[in-house]
């Protein structure tokens, strides 16, 4: 898969999304479906955007028990979603389940990837709260090892992590990051965050850009910055 700039489409309704992607034109973003826009609109929402022509990266970051997880996996398949996701602290079982749930039954999926740790946990909180003594980098590592081990296709974590995760792991393995900010000063509730071209540097495959496009006074342009930064030249129209 090629690197490209995903939008997080974090919207409380189908009407803003789509007046959202209509300022696209023909260009159809890589978009990302959360929780938020998930829960008010419910799964249509996947089909329509699909519809409209984009990639979709379903956000959903499943973490039960492994049969639960297997069954819900199933049923998010069928929506026809490239890329699902769930957390790797559900542990290995749960990540093997989840595969074989997203798997159809005429041998195809949608790519599965591991959130490691959430890019707004900060080593302070993984060690006061989460009781985890060793360092996020260490924590990261083993995470996308395990997802590796149960044959998930990459991770979710932070550009700061991607090269240690591609070292460990493969370049094959995909690195989806999310914390991504024009300028350092502007990080919002995200705490490990990067620029779009210190992501691209630390290899990177996709990066996960919400608020600094979405909030932006000209969404097209933010996103174009965004190509323009971390894919090195603007995206064919
Ligand atoms: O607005 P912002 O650029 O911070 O949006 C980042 C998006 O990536 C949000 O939708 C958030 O839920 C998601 N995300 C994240 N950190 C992760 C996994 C997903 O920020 N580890």
């Amino acid at each position: 898969m090629a690197k490209d700039v995903i939008i997080a489409c974090d919207f409380d309704s189908a009407e803003k999304t789509f007046a959202f992607l209509d300022l696209f034109g023909n260009r159809k973003p890589f978009v990302k479906i959360g929780m938020e826009l998930f829960y008010s609109v419910g799964p249509n929402v996947v089909r329509e955007i699909k519809k409209r022509g984009h990639k979709v990266f379903l956000d959903l970051k499943l973490h039960d028990i492994p049969n639960t997880v297997k069954k819900s996996m199933t049923v998010l398949s069928g929506l026809g979603a490239d890329i699902v996701n769930l957390h790797a602290a559900g542990t290995t079982a749960m990540m093997k389940a989840a595969l074989e749930g997203l798997t159809r039954k005429d041998g195809t999926r949608p790519l599965l990837i591991a959130v490691t740790q959430l890019t707004s946990t900060d080593e302070e909180s993984l060690k006061n709260e989460l009781l985890i003594d060793k360092p996020m980098a260490e924590v990261v590592e083993r995470y996308a090892l395990n997802a590796l081990s149960a044959g998930l296709d990459g991770v979710v974590c932070s550009p700061l992590e991607a090269e240690k995760v591609h070292r460990a792991c493969g370049k094959n393995f995909l690195t989806v990051t999310p914390g991504v900010r024009f300028a350092y000063g502007d990080k919002g509730d995200q705490k490990r965050v990067t620029t779009p071209e210190d992501a691209k540097k630390a290899g990177s495959d996709y990066i996960v850009v919400g608020r600094p496009i979405t909030a932006a006074e000209d969404p097209v342009a933010a996103y174009e910055r965004c190509v323009r930064e971390f894919m090195g030249n603007v995206k064919e129209k």
